[in-house]
């Protein structure tokens, strides 16, 4: 039975509980003495762990444990620089009596893969557009099993699992809203840019069937999932013989969707539907990563710093306020 979760730790308390492990090293301090670093996670959230002064005796033992790893830990909860932090006096591994129950320690999309599947391709088989419909069907059929489990990013917004076809989800529920509003928008065309956007984090990013993240692959770290979106797009289309402006247009979607250069984008959207991509990809963004740390954060109270929001600390509005 897993006794405590991240986000109920206060700091100043003794606890006692299994946590997953997300990374694991052994490094040397300044002071030259050996201590264990590690970032621990559950289905709450991720903290940080040291277990300082590690003895040579010590070391056979804690090379065993591994990534995704769960360990059982005594600890107490210590706050640096405004984050929790966890300083570990003792861990050991867990075995078959500890009776692991591996959904207390993922963090999943809080809707079934299947549904969210099954609502994005029955707008994309329904698309008026039959070139736009065919890509992004075939697209997600041979996505689809990678889709069920895949996180949107390997921290930050979306970094769980099945996050990839939650984010495509809620971005497809605005798209359809946004183009009751600005009927200049073609429908199609954007929904087909939200399907397809961020598709290739599937071969940017690495992922084990939990949703975690070790990191880039190759071509991830080497060209990106917008330039390997741009491939993909170009060899499907040719397949499938859709259009050569269409294709187009696709591809250029792709490679604008992060708008800025230092962010990826060669290029800034040159047509309306590619400029709301972008709007659609960032409320998204910003909304989760909002979401997240205060659901992590008391009432009338601030958040600690949040580096993907500009290092801004969120304000949860008091119970009695709202
Ligand atoms: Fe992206
Ligand atoms: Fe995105």
């Amino acid at each position: 039975m897993k006794e405590r979760y991240i986000a109920d730790l206060t700091a100043g308390e003794d606890i006692t509980s299994f946590f997953l492990v997300k990374s694991i090293a052994l490094k040397i301090g300044s002071n030259k003495k050996t201590y264990l670093d590690l970032l621990l996670g559950d289905n709450t959230g991720e903290i940080s762990g040291k277990k300082w002064d590690i003895s040579d005796q010590e070391i056979p033992g804690l090379q065993r444990i591994k990534e995704n790893h769960v360990i059982k830990i005594r600890a107490l909860v210590t706050e640096w620089k405004g984050m929790k932090q966890l300083r570990i006096m003792r861990i050991r591994l867990t075995g078959a009596e500890d009776q692991i129950d591996m959904n207390d320690y993922i963090k999943a999309a809080p809707e079934d893969p299947q549904e969210m599947y099954d609502y994005i391709y029955s707008r994309a088989a329904g698309f008026a557009d039959r070139e736009l419909s065919s890509i992004c069907t075939t697209v997600l059929e041979r996505r689809k099993e990678q889709l069920m489990y895949y996180p949107a990013a390997q921290k930050n917004h979306h970094a769980e699992m099945a996050g990839l076809l939650y984010h495509e989800k809620r971005m497809l529920m605005m798209a359809e809203r946004v183009c009751q509003v600005y009927t200049n928008l073609d429908p199609d065309l954007l929904m087909a840019g939200v399907i397809l956007h961020d598709i290739e984090k599937i071969d940017e990013i690495e992922s084990n069937e939990m949703g975690i993240s070790p990191g880039y692959s190759f071509e991830g770290k080497m060209l990106g999932h917008l330039v390997l979106g741009v491939r993909e797009i170009e060899k499907i289309a040719d397949e499938l013989g859709i259009s050569h402006e269409k294709a187009v247009l696709l591809e250029h979607m792709m490679l604008t969707h992060h708008y800025e250069p230092e962010f990826g984008s060669p290029k800034k959207p040159l047509f309306p539907e590619a400029e709301m991509l972008h709007y659609l990809d960032m409320i998204d963004a910003k909304m989760y990563d909002m979401q997240e740390v205060l659901e992590k954060t008391e009432p009338g109270a601030f958040s600690e710093r949040v580096w993907t929001l500009d290092n801004r600390t969120l304000y949860r509005i008091g119970e009695n306020d709202q």
